[in-house]
């Protein structure tokens, strides 16, 4: 499994260790920034990582702010998106059993680093139950296309 990772100035220090936690597991990374602690804005870092899961590139992602509120409200904005804000290992597991999760979104600033990176693991090792869940993620997917898409990009 390869993941993607960005966050914005707040995530910096947790993006890097979660990718330091993922690389000593041997799982494949890429990093999409921030490179440092100086300010930018989530909006540039959530839309990276959405559109490459929306395109079916890479399958599944990672998104580091504040709070994780701005990342989430951004990155479910593109089609195919089902990004979770997980604040406890009762959310990861959950989001990655009933919703299918493509990206888990956290805050830097409502986590321990200790907590984060327990939640990345049980997200990462967490599978989608199926079954009713299946057919109402397939309900968000027709609500996706009867409304259209951002940008003019679409899986369905
Ligand atoms: C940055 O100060 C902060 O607003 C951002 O990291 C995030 O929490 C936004 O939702």
């Amino acid at each position: 499994m390869k993941i993607i990772v960005a966050s914005d100035h707040a995530g910096f220090e947790f993006k890097s260790r979660i990718l330091r936690y993922l690389s000593e597991n041997k799982i494949e990374t890429i990093d999409l920034g921030t490179e440092t602690n100086d300010s930018v804005d989530y909006p540039d870092y959530a839309s990276k990582v959405a559109k490459l899961i929306s395109k079916g590139e890479i399958d599944r992602g990672i998104l580091i702010c504040g709070t994780g509120i701005g990342m989430s409200i951004v990155a479910n904005k593109f089609a195919g998106v089902r990004a979770a804000l997980c604040h406890n290992l009762e959310t990861a597991e959950a989001s990655r059993r009933h919703n299918d999760a493509n990206i888990l979104v956290l805050g830097s600033r409502v986590l321990t680093e200790a907590v984060a990176l327990s939640i990345v693991e049980t997200w990462l090792n967490t599978a989608f139950d199926g079954g009713r869940h299946q057919d109402r993620v397939d309900k968000i997917h027709a609500i996706e296309k009867s409304h259209g898409t951002v940008n003019g990009l679409s899986l369905l």
